[in-house]
């Protein structure tokens, strides 16, 4: 007789119940060996257990602290606003020295919202023994990997990338606290320069290098306000979102470059990027390519198989144009649709990581550690912006200055840098 052994799915369970909770919803959706056991946040909870039980991702029960919730689950997913993360984690710490039995927990980028936070997060995962899965999502996007398996040959023979450029760019993001650069952390360079950063040197790795495989040398980078701080639409964000840029700026774009160096080879490379909050096409866009000597690649999430045209006249039927891809912005006219936009962005394959690597009791492929360092690099484009000067990340004062470091504009005091 042959005796099998029957793995428990992983009992997940969320911190925060908002847009990216309901996103990994439906990633769960895809993924086996996991579901949704607890939630708890203040806003949200019921319905988001509600939509679970509805997409067949778990029986969730709504907690009413995280620490009731960690004595139910196998792992916890921080999926709360970047300024709750210091408080969630101690409570998590807190009950697992109570004796909760965690295998591991997630956490949403951005790590922390500058170097001190996320390095206090990366201490207490460890102080609490637990294993750790950073979300970033894009370094798991089906066509980044799958661009780098197809050139992996041609990689070998010819050598790595030597430029990579990324952006993520949209018209501004969904909730106030977003917007508030003591709440967020800064604007959309905390908020998405992060995503960018992260694959622009992803990709350039050497294949069969680990993920910090190559050193990072130095960063330039500005930041500006080019749409939300003209009166316009600084008094439309001031009435629907309560947030004040004439008193409180926050950048709406940016753009950089960072270097790096192969620790093997000497060879520099170059990551550029670049953010936006003021990106007037059909939604959000997410742009990555890459040159190397003799081969390149290209991904742009708004070019889809699938296009769809609504005239004037049937444009009243559109009941939500967002279900067609994320921050829409038109209802009319020749519309990109992705529909399966949770894959297509690398959620599934984020979170089927994360429970592989707990349940083998290790850290995912991108520990906090690892958003640890790229909260350094994102605190470094805001000191380069704000000091209007290149960043060395070589020099040990510089990397000692980081580790403290709040810009001026997470501080609350842009308006002297953005106005
Ligand atoms: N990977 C991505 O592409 C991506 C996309 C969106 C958001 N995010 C990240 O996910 C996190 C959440 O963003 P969102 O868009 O879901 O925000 P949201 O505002 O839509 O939802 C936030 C949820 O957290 C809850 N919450 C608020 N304060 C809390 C607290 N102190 N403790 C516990 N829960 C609390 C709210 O009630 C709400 O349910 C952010 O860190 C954001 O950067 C990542």
């Amino acid at each position: 007789m042959v005796s099998v052994t029957v793995m428990r799915p992983l009992r997940v369970g969320f911190v925060g119940a908002g847009f990216i909770a309901r996103f990994q919803l439906v990633a769960m959706q895809q993924v086996r060996g996991l579901e949704l056991t607890g939630v708890t946040a203040p806003r949200g909870a019921p319905e988001l257990a509600a939509l679970a039980r509805k997409l067949g991702v778990g029986e969730a029960l709504v907690h009413d602290s995280v620490t009731e919730m960690a004595n139910h689950v196998d792992c916890v997913a921080i999926l709360a606003p970047n300024f709750a993360r210091i408080e969630v984690m101690e409570e998590l710490v807190a009950a697992v020295r109570a004796g909760a039995e965690l295998k591991g927990v997630i956490c949403e980028k951005p790590l922390g919202r500058n170097v001190d936070e996320a390095r206090r997060l990366v201490d207490m995962a460890r102080s609490a023994d637990l294993r750790t899965a950073y979300f970033e999502n894009q370094i798991f996007m089906k066509p980044i990997r799958t661009q780098m398996a197809q050139l992996a040959p041609v990689q070998r023979k010819m050598g790595p990338l030597s430029l990579s450029r990324s952006a993520e760019e949209h018209g501004g993001p969904h909730e106030g606290w977003f917007w508030d650069p003591t709440q967020q952390g800064g604007g959309v360079l905390c908020d998405m320069g992060c995503h960018s950063i992260a694959v622009g040197r992803h990709v350039l790795t050497p294949q069969g290098k680990g993920i910090t495989f190559l050193q990072p040398q130095s960063v330039s980078a500005e930041v500006a306000l080019l749409k939300w701080g003209q009166p316009y639409w600084r008094q439309k964000l001031l009435a629907d979102r309560g947030v004040d840029y004439a008193k409180v700026p926050a950048e709406d774009f940016a753009t950089g470059m960072i270097t790096y160096k192969n620790p093997e080879t000497g060879q520099k490379v170059k990551a550029q990027f670049t953010n936006s909050w003021m990106y007037e096409k059909q939604g959000l866009r997410l742009f990555m390519d890459g040159v190397g000597p003799g081969y390149a690649f290209e991904v742009n999430t708004l070019a889809s198989p699938l296009s769809i045209f609504i005239g004037d006249a049937a444009a009243e039927a559109v009941q939500d144009a967002e279900s067609a891809l994320e921050k829409a912005t038109a209802s009319r006219g020749l519309l990109a649709v992705q529909y399966n936009e949770a894959d297509l962005y690398g959620y599934t394959d984020e979170i089927a990581d994360a429970r592989d690597a707990f349940g083998a009791g290790r850290d995912a492929l991108l520990p906090w550690s690892y958003g640890l360092e790229t909260a350094r690099l994102v605190m470094a484009a805001y000191m380069s912006a704000e000091k209007k000067r290149v960043i060395d990340l070589t020099d040990t004062a510089v990397l000692a200055e980081l580790e403290t470091y709040v810009p001026l504009i997470q501080q609350g005091r842009g308006a002297d840098q953005l106005l």
